[in-house]
């Protein structure tokens, strides 16, 4: 098979010179990110870079500490599950999964899960770093749902779930909780424990009717409509790395 041409700034082997994976990372412009490097704040697998080092897609490329996906076709997509819809690649019972619901190629796999009935924003990325660091708890990042609940919500139920709950599996964090209507709630917690807020609920004494996670983080999009999908903006992906940079 005959090697692929070769592109500017790339090599046979896949490596490209740093200013160019920073350019396609979107942090600014080329004047930008050459003052990042000469100002020694890009490292490559740990090491201080100059200009025209190269950069490989199993390197790992870090600005200001916070570590970047060096992949040509790193992708991340948002998209509004509907309920009904499994956060799986492949349903062993032929239900409808969220991989259904984004481009094919290159394959992308789902941050973090939502319930079968749970509605709203999920990230896929093909970018295993900043699925590691969106999932890992010591990273904390937030998540904000709107919950629809029976009952009346007494003042004593908000103050358990900003406390934090005792429930099965141990104490949940303390949650931001705030009443939006009677009925619905919006809680903001940074855990991700299986079906938590709807065991949140169940334990003050509201259960979940209808459940929508409606922010990651930064990451927010009232007019996604749901069952559709689109690419983070470069200004998103930088937002949500800032929001997973590890805690110095
Ligand atoms: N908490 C839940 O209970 N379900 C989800 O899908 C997400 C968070």
């Amino acid at each position: 098979m005959s090697a692929m041409p070769e592109q500017p700034g790339q090599e046979t082997d896949g490596r490209e010179r740093v200013q160019k994976v920073l350019a396609r990372i979107g942090l600014g412009s080329r004047r930008a990110n050459e003052i990042l490097v000469r100002e020694g704040r890009v490292r490559v697998n740990g090491t201080v870079v100059e200009l025209g080092a190269r950069v490989g897609p199993d390197d790992e490329l870090s600005v200001d500490g916070v570590v970047y996906s060096t992949r040509p076709d790193a992708v991340t997509y948002l998209l509004n599950k509907p309920a009904g819809v499994v956060t799986t690649a492949a349903d062993p019972q032929g239900r409808p999964t969220v991989i259904e619901l984004v481009p094919a190629e290159p394959r992308v796999f789902p941050v973090g899960r939502l319930d079968l009935d749970t509605e709203g924003l999920l990230l896929l990325t093909n970018d295993g770093a900043l699925a590691h660091r969106l999932t890992h708890p010591s990273f904390g990042i937030e998540k904000e749902y709107l919950a629809e609940v029976e009952g009346k919500v007494s003042r004593r139920a908000l103050r358990a779930l900003r406390e934090g709950v005792e429930l099965d599996d141990g104490p949940t964090s303390p949650a931001k909780a705030s009443l939006v209507e009677p009925g619905l709630l919006r809680l903001t917690i940074h855990e991700g424990r299986n079906r938590q807020v709807r065991r949140m609920c169940e334990a003050v004494g509201h259960p979940v009717v209808r459940l929508v996670r409606s922010r990651i983080g930064p990451i927010t999009d009232p007019k996604l409509k749901p069952g559709f999908s689109r690419p983070l903006s470069g200004d998103e992906l930088l937002q949500l790395q800032r929001a997973v940079e590890p805690r110095r």
